[in-house]
């Protein structure tokens, strides 16, 4: 895929955050709304699906498999799905740009249906590790030719009908759990996966509501999810509730920039997503949940944030899957407390949309933070709530998380950070710069 031209960004301190924005969508949620719906017989509507670079490639995608997918004037996605099983060989590749969920997910579903699918990506998803994919659906019979290294581009030639199998995660990876699930879907018999570690659990949610047969059993061993295959899906009215990662850097934000107070309104609170909450509640942060209530079958709130003095933390190891992707942004919140945090166990981070220990130690370096670089994680001594010095150029390596990430770093700053290209952060939060401006006064 050819990328759009950078888009360089510099960023001041901008005074306190103030007043109130809501967050969109759930990128898990939104990607596994369209997938399911396109799946069951009959008419789906998803209100609030996030209409982010990433979801639009899963809903192209759907569409290149046969699925009739139209967004209403109104903003709700209406989607007549195909059925289980009746997804039909596309004309052509399937692009999916930076998304590594939509990867995952949909080799999945592709592997117990009689097409072959080519998924091409950008430079960052042609990067990163497909084998934990392709071991289990191969055994499950699907024949995966992938590039060196396990990597995109590659081709899945899906089997019908597939073989269940019974697997055990090697890596906590609710794209892999869920990837399994879906091939699961359409595979006779019943499909297990072994979670030692728990992971997100939006697809057992979502697949429960629309009627597949779904059992979570609680053992020694882990979380043990059975899905009963040929399974017949249900259409359904989605709401898609807020994302708690991208609440996260409202979060951070707020707690770093004195005189801040704000409300971050529709933040999903799903148990398996909210380690930064817990996480940042351990350094001082001040964030109290106002209207708790319940929207598509997941909890919410709206989140009241004011600036705290932060105290570093050891980041416990057991939050990461909770919060894997709000590393980057805690290393920012990190970077403004007093003393030196420390977080490890979270080697994941080396293969998402950029190495991100790398990357934001190199970033937050650069702008006069003093880090340590760990296999596993990152040290980072704080400023003890002072601005941080800035006036750097930094690298966002095609990764929307680390931009952010450093858009909220400039907030603290005393000097402007550049930021070499912003353009990732359409993969998953289109309206961010017009948050920004809302909460700083400067816009709407
Ligand atoms: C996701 C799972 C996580 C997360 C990603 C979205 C999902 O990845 O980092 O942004 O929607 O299932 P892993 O499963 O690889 O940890």
């Amino acid at each position: 895929m050819t990328h759009p031209l950078p888009q360089p960004l510099d960023v001041v301190a901008r005074g306190p955050l103030t007043g109130s924005i809501a967050v969109p969508g759930d990128k898990s949620i939104s990607h596994r709304a369209l997938m399911f719906a396109s799946l069951a017989v009959g008419t789906s509507r998803i209100t609030g699906l996030l209409e982010g670079e990433d979801v639009l490639a899963t809903a192209a995608a759907m569409r290149a498999m046969g699925a009739t997918i139209e967004r209403q004037d109104d903003g709700i996605w209406v989607v007549d799905g195909v059925g289980v099983g009746g997804l039909l060989q596309p004309a052509t590749a399937l692009e999916m740009g930076n998304s590594g969920t939509s990867t995952r997910l949909l080799m999945g579903l592709v592997s117990s249906h009689p097409i072959t699918c080519t998924f091409t990506g950008d430079a960052s998803l042609s990067g990163r590790p497909m084998g934990r994919v392709i071991e289990p659906l191969s055994q499950m019979g699907a024949d995966i030719a992938a590039s060196p290294g396990g990597k995109l581009p590659l081709m899945v030639r899906g089997i019908c009908p597939a073989v269940p199998i019974t697997y055990t995660l090697p890596v906590a990876s609710a794209q892999v759990k869920s990837a399994i699930l879906l091939a699961g879907l359409n595979t006779p018999g019943i499909t297990t996966v072994i979670e030692p570690v728990a992971t997100r659990d939006h697809s057992e949610r979502m697949l429960t509501g629309f009627g597949a047969q779904l059992t979570v059993e609680e053992t020694d061993q882990g979380r043990v999810i059975s899905i009963t295959g040929e399974a017949e899906l249900t259409p359904q009215d989605i709401v898609v509730p807020g994302d708690p990662s991208s609440s996260a850097f409202w979060l951070v934000a707020a707690s770093i920039v004195p005189g801040s107070d704000i409300v971050v309104r529709n933040v999903g609170l799903n148990p398996t997503r909210i380690g930064i909450v817990t996480a940042l509640r351990m350094m001082g942060a001040d964030i109290t949940e106002l209207d708790p209530r319940t929207v598509g079958g997941e909890p919410v709130a709206d989140l009241r944030v004011r600036h705290a003095a932060l105290t570093a933390i050891e980041v416990p190891a057991d939050l990461a899957p909770s919060m894997i992707d709000e590393y980057p942004v805690l290393f920012v919140a990190a970077a403004f407390a007093s003393g030196t945090t420390v977080a490890r166990g979270a080697h994941e981070l080396r293969v998402k949309e950029s190495d991100r220990i790398t990357t934001m130690r190199i970033a937050l370096e650069a702008c006069g933070v003093a880090c340590e670089e760990f296999e596993d994680g990152m040290a980072i001594t704080g400023s003890g709530g002072a601005a941080i010095r800035g006036g750097a150029r930094v690298a966002s390596k095609l990764d929307h998380r680390i931009a952010m990430s450093m858009v909220v770093a400039g907030l603290g700053s005393a000097e402007p950070i550049t930021i070499d290209d912003i353009s990732p952060v359409a993969t998953s939060y289109p309206v961010f710069f017009r948050s920004l401006d809302a909460l700083t006064g400067k816009g709407e």
